[in-house]
């Protein structure tokens, strides 16, 4: 071949590489972040990322644009290798034209999500751009539309990872919206529908961009995002972490990680970490650290609705979703956001084949109007659906309160839970003994010469009848009830004992989860 021909293929690629040129990769860096070619380096091991699709180009004549050069349509698209495993990712270039989204910026997208799929394969998308490229009209809008779709397509076949590294306004929020997880970077990126001014002009209101739709908004305030990142090298050491807990594809189950911390041994501690006085809180993660291997338990949505803990761990080296209960934030009670988040959650470990650890200690629904109004019988649901629906191994824990329908929410026997453990701490009944006393001994208590002396004997009575695990244990709702210090050894030995199980459902198209 003519080194002509070698020499062109060269400068090519090298201009491509450039992007939107240095002044727009120095403003890029100035601003705290990274270029997409240095962030997809860091997602990737060393040497494995292969490029696709550098040498698209856009085809629009409006406003110019038939000058308008822009290096790799504003995105870099591949696949390499992350521990080992393949992994396809799409990173936007914000150095060209903002990152915008084209028609063909969309196509080179979507030709990575059908290879993806093709071969079970996760996607990670690293979003950093202005939305519809606003030259290209409704071919942009046909653009988001078919990732759109391919996104829905994807769902539950393959795990979708979105980062939002920059700037994400309009088409460029939704996409994400549909993928599994979003991470955003702190005080480098933002999410929203329509920005500040627009906001400004339609309904008059004053809101930065940063308070409007930033990391941190959205992981403490909206529940739109999943993880926030200190930096852009943080974010892509999270969601390599995140990776390493899920299978390739909803065919596969999560990869095994050799354990050097055995699960069998006794931990002593955990006889006498439910306080005395059934109201004191605990740090409920204070009992997840200790049974999960090397205390290692990767959040999800560790900032939003904190009465729920949701994350993954392993056990004896497989990866498990523990979804449980917090005793320190609003004493753990079930409220609209914390529903949503779990369900979501659930969802999440079913579809990609990751056994459910449920850990109970919850006293209720949180009551009130906000909550009524706000439709907590329609988002409490989702769990029961979320639960019902999971074919995944799942194994429920009762450390302390199990009530009423928070009870069954939280993975009871009925709704599915392969094996239901509870410490003698245990507490399952309709409801706590105070409200209980003052309803069936209503009577009792009323017509008596000393009401506060009977109601405290009621109480009392309720307590030691009804606040343990023992009337379930009759019943074979706990199958059975377990020293504290035992708790890993017997963890690990029940998602072992359920490795090999097999559920099948009726058909169904799909089942309709209330939303
Ligand atoms: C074309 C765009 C663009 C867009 C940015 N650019 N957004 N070009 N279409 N949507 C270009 C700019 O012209 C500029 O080009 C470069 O990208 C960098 O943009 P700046 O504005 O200089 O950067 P910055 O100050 O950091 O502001 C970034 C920004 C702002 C906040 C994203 O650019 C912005 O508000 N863009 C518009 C956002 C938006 O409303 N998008 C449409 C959403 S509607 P030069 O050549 O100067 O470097 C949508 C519909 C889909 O997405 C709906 C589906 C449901």
């Amino acid at each position: 071949m003519s080194v002509e021909k070698l020499n062109l293929l060269k400068k090519n690629r090298e201009s491509i590489e450039l992007g939107g040129g240095q002044k727009r990769i120095d403003k890029q860096h100035k601003s705290g972040k990274l270029t997409s070619r240095e962030r997809l380096g860091l997602l990737f091991d060393e040497n494995t990322f292969v490029e696709i699709d550098a040498f698209v180009k856009h085809r629009c004549t409006n406003f110019g644009m038939e000058k308008q050069e822009a290096p790799g349509e504003g995105v870099v698209c591949g696949y390499g290798k992350v521990d080992g495993r393949l992994v396809y990712a799409h990173a936007q270039d914000f150095t060209v034209l903002g990152g915008s989204l084209g028609e063909m910026h969309a196509k080179k997208i979507a030709k990575i999500m059908d290879l993806a799929i093709k071969m079970g394969a996760p996607v990670v998308g690293l979003n950093d751009s202005g939305g519809a490229r606003i030259q290209e009209a409704v071919d942009a809008l046909a653009g988001y539309g078919i990732i759109f779709y391919k996104n829905t397509i994807a769902s539950g076949v393959i795990p979708q990872i979105s980062a939002i590294m920059g700037p994400c306004a309009g088409g460029a929020v939704y996409s994400p919206a549909l993928t599994d997880f979003i991470y955003m970077v702190d005080q480098t990126s933002q999410m929203f529908i329509t920005g500040p001014q627009v906001i400004k002009t339609v309904t008059g209101e004053d809101v930065s961009a940063e308070e409007l739709g930033g990391a941190s908004t959205h992981n403490t305030t909206s529940g739109v995002a999943h993880f926030m990142a200190d930096n852009d090298q943080d974010c892509i050491e999270q969601i390599r972490k995140l990776l390493s807990f899920l299978p390739s594809n909803n065919a596969e189950k999560a990869p095994i990680v050799e354990c050097e911390d055995s699960p069998n041994i006794a931990l002593d501690e955990l006889n006498d970490i439910i306080p005395e006085g059934s109201n004191k809180a605990y740090d409920m993660k204070d009992v997840i650290y200790r049974i999960i291997d090397n205390g290692d338990l990767h959040e999800v949505q560790p900032h939003f609705a904190q009465n729920i803990i949701t994350g993954f761990a392993r056990i004896n080296g497989e990866s498990i979703g523990i979804i449980a209960n917090q005793p320190n934030i609003m004493a753990g009670s079930l409220d609209i956001n914390a529903s949503d988040k779990a369900a979501r959650f659930i969802r999440t470990c079913d579809a990609f084949n990751i056994p459910i650890l449920s850990l109970v200690d919850v006293p209720g629904f949180l009551p009130g109007t906000g909550q009524e109004y706000g439709g907590i019988i329609r988002h409490g649901a989702k769990m029961l659906y979320a639960y019902s629906e999971a074919t995944v191994p799942k194994v429920t824990l009762i450390t302390r309160k199990a009530y009423g329908g928070s009870y069954l929410a939280m993975c009871s026997k009925d709704l599915g839970a392969d094996i239901v453990l509870a410490w003698p701490t245990a507490e399952v009944a309709v409801m706590g003994p105070q409200g209980a006393a003052n309803i069936i001994f209503k009577k009792d208590i009323k017509e008596a010469s000393e009401p506060g002396k009977v109601r405290a004997e009621k109480i009392e009575e309720y307590t030691s009848e009804f606040a343990t695990p023992y009337k379930a244990a009759e019943r074979g709702f706990v199958d059975d009830v377990i020293e504290p210090s035992l708790t890993r050894i017997r963890l690990a030995d029940a998602f072992d004992m359920l490795s090999s199980k097999r559920e099948s459902r009726p058909f169904k198209k799909h089942g309709n989860i209330p939303l």
